[in-house]
C-alpha cells in the first residue's frame, strides 16, 4: 500500500493546477454568461497533451495512467467545469473506446487526431427515451452490405458542435434486443447529418450540448468498432472508465467551492472576528474537508483499479454516486459560508453549484450508479 503520488504524477497535477489559474480562470464567468465554448483553452489544452492523456505515444497521445488523469481533472475541474467535461468526454469515453476496441486503421484515422485535440470527440448514447434504459435505443443502423444506413436522433450530446468524430450507438438488429446494438464512427460533415441548437443549460454553460439528428447517413461498414452487436457492451465498458472522469470533475468542482470558503472564511469578518472564528463556519468546514476527502480516495482507488487491469466498474460508480453527492452538498454549503456574496457570479461559488448538478445526472445518474454497484454487491 503506498499513498504517495509519483513525481510524475505531481508532476502532471500541478500542470494542470497552473494551467486552470493561468488559462481557464480568466473569462470563466463570462463563457458561463454567455454559453461560450472554451475553444482557445481546449486547443492549448489539447497542444499539452490533456486530451489524449492516457493514449499509447505511438498515436501521440501523453502515454500516462489514470490517476495522473484524476488528479489533471480534479484541478481542471476547481476551475471551469465547462472545459473539464471536454477533456473528460474526450478521454476517457472517445479516445478510450477507439483504442481499446477499434482497429488500427480506425485508430491511425480518428485515435491520432483525438489524442491531440486537433479534433474533438463526442459519445452518442442518450436519445429522447433513451436515457437511463440505455438498451431502449430507437436510433438504426440497418446493414446495407457495405455500409449502415443510420437514421434517429441523439439528445444532450457533450461536444455536440465542437467534435469532428462522433461515436454513435444505434439498433440494427431490433429482434436481437441490446445484442443487437452496435457502434459506429460518424464524421461531421457526412450527408445527413445534422446538428440541433445548442441547450440553454442550468450548468456547464461553456460546453456545447446538442440534439445530433441522422437521416440516411451512410457510415462505411469499416467504421463499426468491434464486432456486429458489441454496441451496447462498448458503451458499458467505456462508461466504466467514463464515470472516473466524471467523479474526477464532481470532486474538483467540491474542492474548488472548498477551497473558496476556506479562503473567505478567513478575510470575512462577522460579529467581531472572523468567520473561520465561528464554530457554525469551522463544523461546515470540517464536514466539507472530511467528504472531500473521501471522495477523493474513491476516485484514486477506482483509477487506480483501472491502471492494475483489475476490475473497476464498481470502484468508479462508487466514486462517482459520492462525489458527485459531495459536489452538491459541498457547494451549497459553500454559497451559504459566502452569504450575499456566494449569491452573485463574482465569487464563483454560485456557478460551481450550478456546475456540480450536472455531476448526478450524466454519465448514469446517480440513480444507475446504485444499480451498478447494488447488482455487484448482489452478484
Ligand atoms: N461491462 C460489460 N457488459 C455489461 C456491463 C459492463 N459494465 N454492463 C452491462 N453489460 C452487459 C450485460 O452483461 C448484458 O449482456 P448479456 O445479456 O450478454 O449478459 C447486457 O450488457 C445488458 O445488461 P443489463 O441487462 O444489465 O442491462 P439493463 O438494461 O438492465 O441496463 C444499466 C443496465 C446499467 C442500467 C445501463 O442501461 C446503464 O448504464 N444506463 C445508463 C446509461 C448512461 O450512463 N448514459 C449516459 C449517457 S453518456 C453521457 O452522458 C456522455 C456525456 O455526454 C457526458
Amino acid at each position: 500500500m503506498q499513498f504517495q503520488f509519483t513525481e510524475e504524477q505531481l508532476m502532471i497535477q500541478q500542470a494542470a493546477r497552473d494551467f486552470a489559474q493561468n488559462e481557464l480562470k480568466p473569462g470563466v464567468i463570462e463563457r458561463d454568461e454567455q454559453q461560450k465554448f472554451p475553444a482557445e483553452q481546449i486547443k492549448k489544452l489539447g497542444e499539452l497533451g490533456f486530451l489524449g492523456m492516457m493514449v499509447d505515444p505511438k498515436y501521440n497521445g501523453a502515454g500516462l495512467d489514470t490517476v495522473s488523469y484524476v488528479l489533471a481533472m480534479e484541478e481542471l475541474s476547481k476551475i471551469d467545469a465547462s472545459a473539464s467535461v471536454v477533456v473528460s468526454v474526450n478521454n476517457s469515453l472517445v479516445c478510450y473506446g477507439i483504442e481499446k476496441y477499434g482497429t488500427e486503421e480506425q485508430k491511425e484515422k480518428y485515435l491520432k487526431p483525438l489524442a491531440t485535440g486537433e479534433k474533438i470527440g463526442a459519445f452518442c448514447l442518450s436519445e429522447p427515451e433513451a436515457g437511463s434504459d440505455a438498451t431502449s435505443q430507437r436510433t438504426t443502423a440497418v446493414d446495407m452490405g457495405d455500409h449502415y444506413l443510420l437514421n434517429g436522433t441523439k439528445n444532450w450530446i457533450t461536444n455536440g458542435s465542437s467534435a469532428s468524430t462522433y461515436l454513435v450507438i444505434a439498433q440494427t438488429d431490433v429482434e436481437k434486443g441490446h445484442r443487437g446494438i452496435n457502434v459506429l464512427i460518424v464524421e461531421k460533415g457526412m450527408e445527413g447529418f445534422s446538428i440541433g441548437p445548442k441547450e440553454n443549460k442550468l450548468g456547464i454553460r461553456g460546453s456545447d450540448t446538442h440534439s445530433l439528428m441522422f437521416t440516411d447517413v451512410k457510415v462505411p461498414k469499416a467504421n463499426r468498432i468491434g464486432e456486429d452487436g458489441f454496441g451496447f457492451k462498448f458503451a458499458m465498458k467505456t462508461l466504466e472508465g467514463g464515470r472516473i472522469g466524471i467523479a474526477a470533475q464532481a470532486l474538483g468542482i467540491a474542492s474548488g467551492a472548498y477551497e473558496l470558503s476556506v479562503q473567505y472564511a478567513k478575510e470575512r469578518k462577522a460579529f467581531g472576528k472572523p468567520i473561520a472564528d465561528h464554530q457554525a463556519i469551522q463544523f461546515k468546514l470540517a464536514d466539507m474537508a472530511t467528504q472531500i476527502e473521501a471522495a477523493r480516495l474513491l476516485c484514486i482507488k477506482a483509477a487506480w483499479l483501472k491502471d492494475q487491469g483489475l476490475p473497476y466498474a464498481q470502484a468508479s460508480s462508487m466514486a462517482k454516486l459520492y462525489a458527485s453527492e459531495v459536489a452538491m452538498k459541498t457547494t451549497v454549503e459553500a454559497v451559504q459560508i459566502h452569504g450575499g456574496y456566494g449569491f452573485v457570479k463574482e465569487y464563483h461559488v454560485e456557478r460551481l453549484m450550478r456546475d456540480a448538478k450536472i455531476t448526478q445526472i450524466y454519465e448514469g445518474t446517480s440513480e444507475i450508479q446504485r444499480i451498478v454497484i447494488s447488482r455487484e454487491v448482489l452478484k
